[in-house]
């Protein structure tokens, strides 16, 4: 089967197999059929991988449906299937004024790839409001529930991703809300939106609503331009070395984390090399997001790959600060 449609880049790839999961019992069929034993790998919207070459195995899509919710006390329980997108569970708590998701709407992807990577934008971090994750065992056919503590959450990381890659498919997430939750207007850009739109006491629809707003105006949209979002994590880097680079370049920007080490914004190291905007054939570096690459319509995922291998070269040599991939490379 032809992947184009299957990945946010819209690269051409072949998949020798493809299986389409509706429900959790097809899993188990999938098990005892011994298609975890074999190579695989697990999509869901697509939106963070980049198929380099084509794949010699199963991609397994979850297409699994229904978000449910009860209220208890003031805690709101949101159990969401793994193939729902991840914007309209987003827009399911702001049309019902449950706070907690909505300075993280517009993110591409589905709601089981939003523990994987711990999606993250504008002041949220999933890890706040994960209670519990469903997810299948490849390895021994059986399903298990992983407390919000046994993810290993971390900036972009969870355990899903690191100690057991390839092993476990998110199946339901279960979030845990509070009704009179705080909203989360701290981030600059939403801070300046709001002044500029006159929004002095933002309901939780305003805020999704400017993030959407802030999102578009930045980020290419998925459908008409191929992209994952941001190709590169943010460098964590050692606080001395921080202030060594800020004797050369005093206008880095960056996020202290705590005493040892401090987050530098990608997006800034990239566009001072001078990649943003720039295009190679048919790749580009986005022109409002340079830590953003891009499919100007025929790239192969091996041409975006090796523009990012130029990019990582480049910011190392002027920086000395080794990007990490946060997408996918298959
Ligand atoms: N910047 C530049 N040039 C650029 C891009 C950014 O100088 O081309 C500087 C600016 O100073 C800007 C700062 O970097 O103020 C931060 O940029 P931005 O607010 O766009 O956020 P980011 O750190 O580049 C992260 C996430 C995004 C998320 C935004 C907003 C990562 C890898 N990316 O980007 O997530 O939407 O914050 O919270 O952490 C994604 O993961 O796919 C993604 C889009």
């Amino acid at each position: 089967i032809r992947l184009k449609n299957y990945n946010t880049f819209g690269v051409q790839a072949i998949a020798k197999e493809f299986i389409d999961i509706q429900d959790e019992k097809q899993l188990i069929d999938l098990y005892n059929a011994g298609i975890f034993q074999k190579k695989f790998f697990v999509i869901g919207g697509g939106s963070n991988i980049l198929f380099t070459q084509d794949f010699d195995g199963t991609i397994v899509k979850i297409s699994n449906k229904g978000i449910q919710h009860f209220i208890e006390g003031s805690n709101i329980f949101i159990t969401a299937a793994a193939g729902e997108v991840w914007n309209d569970l987003v827009w399911y708590c702001v049309e019902r004024d449950f706070p907690g998701l909505e300075n993280l709407a517009l993110i591409p992807g589905t709601v089981g790839a939003s523990p994987i990577q711990n999606i993250g934008a504008y002041g949220t971090e999933l890890m706040n409001v994960l209670y519990t994750c469903r997810a299948f065992d490849t390895y021994t056919g059986q399903f298990k529930t992983f407390k919000n503590q046994e993810c290993g959450f971390s900036y972009r990381d969870s355990i899903f991703k690191s100690k057991y890659k390839g092993r476990y498919i998110v199946i339901t997430v279960t979030y845990k809300l509070h009704l009179h939750a705080s909203l989360n207007t701290s981030y600059g850009a939403i801070e300046s939106e709001l002044a500029l739109r006159n929004i002095k006491e933002p309901t939780i629809k305003d805020i999704a609503t400017v993030v959407s707003h802030i999102r578009v105006e930045k980020l290419p949209d998925p459908s008409t331009v191929g992209n994952a979002g941001s190709f590169f994590k943010n460098p964590i880097i050692p606080n001395d070395q921080l202030e060594k680079l800020k004797l050369q370049f005093p206008h880095i920007v960056s996020y202290p984390i705590d005493a040892f080490f401090t987050k530098v914004a990608a997006g800034w190291l990239i566009e001072q090399c001078g990649w943003k905007g720039k295009e190679i054939g048919e790749v580009a570096v986005w022109k409002n997001q340079a830590l953003v690459l891009t499919n100007k319509g025929e790239a192969t995922g091996n041409e975006i790959f090796l523009v990012s291998e130029q990019i990582i070269d480049s910011v190392f040599d002027k920086f000395q600060i080794k990007l990490e991939r946060e997408v996918n490379i298959l």
